[in-house]
């Protein structure tokens, strides 16, 4: 997943969400269990409470007596950690009583502080047990006797404050495992909903990769109502683009016919005269001729070059090419060897791949000894190249070419070696077009000897 791309924008956010939002969830929960476990632990002491108050004044008489047993035995175990305890405050008779569990410990009394009551005259403290143990302390002052004499006692149940903490920290492993689990699973879904969310967006991709290596006329495929426009608006541009090179092609093809036939007639003209002036004219003319067909071949590659779709099978433009030279210098029995894997397309014209790889191989069936080599490569996009690229190498076994003379050759015109037949423009015209499809072009000297041509083109 790219740093900048839809899908990490998406993924990141749900991410962070859920990230943010489950803790908040845990702490509420862990919360709202903590106040629930710690009301119940309330609600038993204070039903302790009652249930000593109770039993220890259902004889009627004017003092609590030691109560029948409240149905815990902890209270019989010695520091158990749960207590009761019976003072008779201020002047009330009766003696201090207390469980077997306290032995001769005695609880502070919350009324002795300044603690409030609550709803149901409780008091309620925290303190410390006998052997150190944190204790919840409820209290309730109760009075005895009749409206002339009120003795009032102080009833104090204690209950192990362990047993909370112990029941909440039971319980935050497995709610921060089911937490975490639960983040786990959405992140997960997250991935595979943006995943599957924007794989049309990957068709597309695909797609115009597929028209612009010309193995598709237009955008194909069932996408979701989104980014069904954008594909109607792309094949509109596409069809657009087009019909803007059709019509380019075919101004270019009717300006060249407009001017051929003229420039003919007056170069037949002028030749008639056979005055200097008629020469100058023929001169210049076929000048005129050979640069509007210059200029014209290359307005034609150039407007081919835009052209979304065209593509050139390397393969077999080479075979074809070599066998057409190997016919032409059959008397001289060169040994062409090919090396150019299948699949490897060029990016444009055929006819200007053929143009071009055909100079480079009959200049080098021309001039080598024996053997002449081609080597066709698929180039990765690196740094310097944004798009793949096919790299072709003609290489031969001749005198070849000195630095010097490697540059001088390219120029329009200009031969080295008047003894073989040629005209001088067959590198220029691979310069030209190499220019055109922005390509680079370049003379070196073979490991063989001879001159090694390395021509570099777009790929489809
Ligand atoms: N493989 C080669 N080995 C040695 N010299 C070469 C080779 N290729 C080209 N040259 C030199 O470069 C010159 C220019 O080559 P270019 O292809 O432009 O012209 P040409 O082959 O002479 O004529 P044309 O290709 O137009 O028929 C040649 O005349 C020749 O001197
Ligand atoms: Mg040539």
């Amino acid at each position: 997943m790219k740093v900048n791309s839809l899908a990490f924008r998406l993924f990141v956010t749900a991410a962070v969400w859920t990230l943010v939002i489950l803790p908040v969830a845990g702490l509420a929960i862990d919360y709202v269990r903590q106040r629930e476990l710690a009301s119940s632990h309330d609600a038993r002491l204070s039903q302790l409470l009652t249930l000593i108050i109770a039993f220890s004044t259902d004889h009627g008489g004017a003092e609590p007596r030691f109560p029948r047993n409240v149905g815990e035995p902890l209270f019989e175990v010695t520091h158990s950690g749960w207590y009761w305890q019976i003072t008779p405050l201020g002047s009330s008779p009766g003696r201090r009583m207390v469980s077997a569990s306290l032995a001769s410990e005695v609880l502070a009394l919350p009324s002795a502080t300044n603690v409030t009551t609550d709803s149901s005259n409780i008091r309620w403290t925290e303190a410390a047990g006998p052997l150190g143990e944190p204790l919840r302390v409820g209290e309730i002052v109760f009075s005895l006797g009749d409206e002339e004499v009120q003795n009032n006692y102080s009833y104090v149940v204690a209950g192990n404050q362990d047993f909370v903490d112990a029941r909440i920290d039971e319980f935050r492993l497995p709610l921060v495992m089911a937490l975490a689990l639960a983040g786990l699973g959405l992140i997960g879904a997250t991935f595979v909903q943006v995943r599957y969310g924007l794989k049309p967006l990957e068709a597309i991709e695909r797609g115009l990769a597929d028209v612009r290596s010309g193995r598709a006329q237009r955008l194909e495929g069932d996408l979701p109502a989104e980014i069904e426009p954008l594909r109607s608006e792309l094949n509109a541009l596409i069809r657009a683009n087009q019909d803007t090179i059709e019509r380019a092609r075919t101004q270019v093809g009717n300006l060249a016919h407009a001017l051929k036939t003229p420039l003919a007639v007056m170069i037949n003209e002028a030749r008639e005269e056979r005055t200097p002036f008629g020469n100058k004219v023929v001169e210049q003319g076929e000048i005129m001729r050979d640069q509007v067909n210059h200029y014209l071949d290359r307005a034609r590659v150039a407007a081919q070059v835009g052209v979304i779709g065209t593509v050139a099978e390397v393969d077999g433009v080479a075979r074809g090419l070599i066998r057409a030279v190997s016919r032409i210098y059959r008397d001289r029995h060169i040994e062409i060897t090919a090396d150019c894997p299948p699949g490897i397309r060029f990016r444009g014209e055929r006819q200007d791949l053929e143009e071009m790889l055909g100079n480079l191989l009959d200049n080098a069936c021309k001039w080598a000894g024996s053997r002449v080599q081609l080597k066709v490569t698929l180039v990765e996009p690196d740094a310097q190249r944004p798009a793949r690229a096919v790299q072709i190498v003609v290489e031969d076994d001749g005198p070849g070419l000195n630095a010097e003379q490697r540059a001088q050759a390219v120029k329009r015109g200009r031969r080295l070696d008047e003894s073989k037949p040629g005209s001088g423009l067959g590198l220029s015209i691979v310069a030209d077009l190499v220019q055109v499809y922005g390509g680079s072009f370049a003379l070196e000297a073979a490991p063989a000897g001879g001159l090694s041509a390395r021509l570099i083109l777009p790929a489809a």
